[in-house]
C-alpha cells in the first residue's frame, strides 16, 4: 500500500527539505501550499528526484473550510488511502513589540500556526485512528518554549501549539498515533534572511545557524517506525541556544 505524507507550507524552506527527505524514506508527498505555484512544483520536481511522487496540495491552513474541502477531495480521490504522517509545518512571522502589535499580526500568526494545526491535523485523526498507525508532526519553535521580546504573537502560537502536541498525544497513543513538536532555533530560510545572522550566531554555542535538512533528518526519524514509542515530545533542535 502506498504510504502518504502531508506537510503544509512545501512549497520552500524547512517545509521543502522535509518533503524531499521523506520522499527518499518512501512516502508519497502531498505538498501543501498557500500561492507559490513555481517554488511547488520545485518541490515537486526534488520529491521526484529523490525517487518518488507526490501532488500540489494548495490551500491556506488558517481557512477552516478550505482546508477541510482539499482534504476532503483528496481523500475521495483515493479512497482506499489515507494520510500516514502529516508535518504541520506552515507558519509565518509578524514581529512587533505588543505596544505596537496590530490586531491583524496578532489574529494571522495565530490564525496559520495554531488555527492550521487544528484545520489540517483534525480532518486526518480518524483514518489515522482506524489504521492504528499515525504520526503527527508540528514544527514550533524556541520561541514558543521560553517566549521572545518581540514575538508574543509566535510566542503565543507555537506555545499553543506545544500544549496542544501534549495533550493530543495522550487522547491517541493507544491508537499507534504519535505527536510530537520539533523547536528550531536559527534555521537558514526565507523566514530568517532578514536577521542579522553575523551577529546573532555569536549567541549560538555551534557558532552557525541550523540547515533545513538538519530538521528534516529528525522530522524523517519521528515519522519512521523506530520512533514508535516517542510522542508528546518537544524535540529542540538549535545549536545550543536555549
Ligand atoms: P518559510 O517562510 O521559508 O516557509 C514557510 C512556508 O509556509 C512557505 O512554504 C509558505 O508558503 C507556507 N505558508 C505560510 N502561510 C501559509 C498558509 N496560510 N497556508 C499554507 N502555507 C503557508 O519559513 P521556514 O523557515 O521554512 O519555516 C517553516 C516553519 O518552521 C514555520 O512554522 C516556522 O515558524 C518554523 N521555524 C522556523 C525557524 C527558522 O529559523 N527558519 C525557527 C523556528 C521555527
Amino acid at each position: 500500500m502506498m504510504r502518504y505524507a502531508l506537510v503544509t507550507g512545501g512549497s520552500r524552506g524547512i517545509g521543502r527539505a522535509i518533503c524531499e527527505k521523506l520522499a527518499g524514506e518512501g512516502f508519497r508527498l502531498l505538498i501543501n501550499y498557500r500561492s507559490d505555484d513555481a517554488a511547488a512544483e520545485e518541490t515537486l520536481l526534488r520529491v521526484r528526484e529523490a525517487g518518488s511522487d507526490g501532488e500540489l496540495l494548495k490551500f491556506d491552513v488558517a481557512d477552516a473550510r478550505a482546508t477541510r474541502t482539499a482534504l476532503a477531495a483528496w481523500s475521495d480521490a483515493h479512497p482506499d488511502a489515507y494520510i500516514e504522517v502529516v508535518v504541520n509545518n506552515a507558519g509565518i512571522r509578524r514581529d512587533n513589540l505588543m505596544v505596537w502589535l496590530p490586531e491583524e499580526d496578532w489574529s494571522a500568526v495565530l490564525n496559520i500556526s495554531l488555527g492550521g494545526f487544528f484545520n489540517v491535523t483534525q480532518p486526518l485523526l480518524q483514518p489515522m485512528l482506524t489504521h492504528r498507525r499515525g504520526r503527527i508532526i508540528n514544527i514550533v519553535s524556541l520561541s514558543g518554549l521560553k517566549g521572545l521580546p518581540g514575538q508574543t504573537n509566535y510566542s503565543a502560537a507555537k506555545g499553543g501549539v506545544i500544549a496542544a502536541t501534549k495533550a493530543l498525544s495522550q487522547e491517541v497513543a493507544r491508537r499507534g498515533v504519535t505527536v510530537n513538536a520539533i523547536a528550531p532555533g536559527f534555521i537558514s530560510t526565507d523566514m530568517t534572511a532578514d536577521l542579522e545572522e553575523k551577529e546573532l550566531k555569536k549567541q549560538i554555542p555551534a557558532g552557525r545557524f541550523g540547515k533545513p535538512e538538519e530538521v528534516a533528518a529528525l522530522a524523517a526519524f519521528l515519522a519512521s517506525d523506530s520512533a514508535a514509542y516517542i510522542t508528546g515530545e518537544v524535540i529542540s533542535i538549535n545549536g545550543g541556544l536555549y
